[in-house]
C-alpha cells in the first residue's frame, strides 16, 4: 500500500524550483467518470513510429506544427490544449496534487507528489507523451502519428540549428560554454556509455531511487539519465534571459517549448534501448512502483486510470523508435 497515486480533488498552488508560487491546477469535476486504461488492440491499432527529428520531411513538420496550432486554438476548458498539455508538467514538477492514501488505516498525512528525481521520472513521463502523442495524432487524423525525437545521443543530432549561435549540444551542460566541436562530441559520447552502460547496470541506478506514498516530495536520488544529458540539455535550451531559464529550462514552463517533446521522447527511447540491453529482464519487481497510478485525458477526451505496470513495454503502447546508430556503445573511455 505505498503506492503513488494523485488526488485529483486536492490540487493547489505549489514552488517552482526558486521558490516561486505558480498555480498550473486543471479544472475538477468530482463525478468525472474514470476508466482504466486498455492497451490498444493490436489487430486494429497502426504502429506508431517515432523518428529522429534531424530527419524529419517538411510536410511532416508541417502536419506537426499544424497539430500544435490546433491545441492552441482550443479552448482552455479542453484537456487537449496545449497550455493544458505543459500545466500536466507543471503539476507534477512542482508538486500540485496530495497523494490518495491507497489503505484505509494509513493515516499518514498525505504527501505531495512531484515525479522528478526519482523512479516515478521515466514511467510518468512515458504516460505523459504517450496520450499526448494520440491527441497530436487525432487532431490531425493521423493515427500513425509518432512524436520525433531528439536525437541528442550522436553527433547528427547534437548538431542544434535552432541554438542562437548555433552550437553543439553539450549533453553535460553545466553553465560552462568553453567545450565545442568534436571534443564535445566525444565526452558526449563518454558520458552516455557511463549512464546508459557501465554506470546503469542496476535498475535502481538507471531509473533513481525508490519513491512511496507516505514520503513528501521524492525521495530525491535522480536515475542515470534522469541526471544528465536529461537535466542539463533543459538547462541548455533554456533561456538565459529568464530568470529560471523558462521555458525549457524550468519544469513548471518547459511543456510550453515544443522541444520538450521531442527532447523527452528521446529519453524515453534510452529507456527503451536499456531495457532492449537487458533483454527485457523485469527491471523492478516492487509492487509499490508497478501499481502506482496516475490519470490522464485521452483523444477523446476519456479520464484514464494508468499504472506503470502498463508502460513497461513500447509494443504493447503501439509506438516503437526508428533504428539509429549507436555511437556512445563504443565510446568507453
Ligand atoms: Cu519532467 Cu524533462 O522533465
Amino acid at each position: 500500500y505505498n503506492i503513488i497515486a494523485p488526488n485529483l480533488s486536492s490540487c493547489h498552488e505549489s514552488l517552482t524550483d526558486a521558490n516561486r508560487r505558480v498555480y498550473c491546477c486543471p479544472p475538477y469535476y468530482p463525478d468525472e467518470p474514470i476508466v482504466d486504461f486498455q492497451f490498444p488492440d493490436p489487430t486494429t491499432t497502426p504502429l506508431r513510429i517515432r523518428r529522429p527529428a534531424h530527419k524529419l520531411t517538411p510536410e511532416f513538420i508541417q502536419n506537426y506544427s499544424n497539430a500544435i496550432k490546433a491545441m492552441q486554438s482550443l479552448p482552455l476548458s479542453d484537456p487537449r490544449n496545449f497550455l493544458r498539455q505543459a500545466a500536466l508538467h507543471c503539476i507534477f514538477c512542482t508538486g500540485s496534487y496530495d497523494q490518495i492514501l491507497n489503505s484505509p488505516t494509513d493515516h499518514r498525512p498525505p504527501g505531495i507528489i512531484k515525479i522528478h528525481r526519482s523512479w516515478l521520472f521515466m514511467p510518468w513521463h512515458r504516460m505523459l507523451f504517450y496520450f499526448h502523442e494520440r491527441i497530436v495524432g487525432d487532431l490531425i487524423g493521423d493515427p500513425t502519428f509518432g512524436l520525433p525525437y531528439w536525437n541528442w545521443d550522436t553527433p547528427e543530432g547534437m548538431r542544434d540549428v535552432a541554438h542562437l549561435p548555433p552550437a553543439t549540444a553539450n549533453d553535460n551542460y553545466d553553465y560552462d560554454e568553453s567545450h565545442s566541436g568534436e571534443e564535445l562530441v566525444q565526452s558526449n559520447l563518454a558520458l552516455l556509455y557511463h549512464q546508459m552502460v557501465s554506470g546503469a547496470r542496476k535498475a535502481e541506478l538507471f531509473h533513481g531511487c525508490s519513491y512511496k506514498a507516505g514520503q513528501d516530495g521524492a525521495c530525491d536520488g535522480a536515475g542515470t539519465i534522469e541526471l544528465a544529458p536529461h537535466n542539463p540539455l533543459h538547462t541548455w535550451v533554456g533561456s538565459n534571459l529568464q530568470p529560471e531559464r523558462e521555458d525549457l529550462g524550468a519544469f513548471y514552463t518547459a511543456g510550453k517549448d515544443p522541444l520538450f517533446y521531442a527532447h523527452h521522447s528521446n529519453v524515453d527511447r534510452m529507456w527503451e534501448l536499456w531495457q532492449r540491453s537487458r533483454a527485457y529482464q523485469p527491471e523492478i519487481t516492487d509492487p509499490d512502483w508497478l501499481d502506482s497510478y496516475f490519470f490522464f485525458y485521452d483523444e477523446k477526451l476519456q479520464l484514464t486510470r494508468i499504472k506503470i505496470r502498463d508502460v513497461l513495454k513500447i509494443t504493447n503502447l503501439r509506438y516503437t523508435y526508428e533504428e539509429a546508430d549507436l555511437p556512445w556503445l563504443n565510446a568507453k573511455p
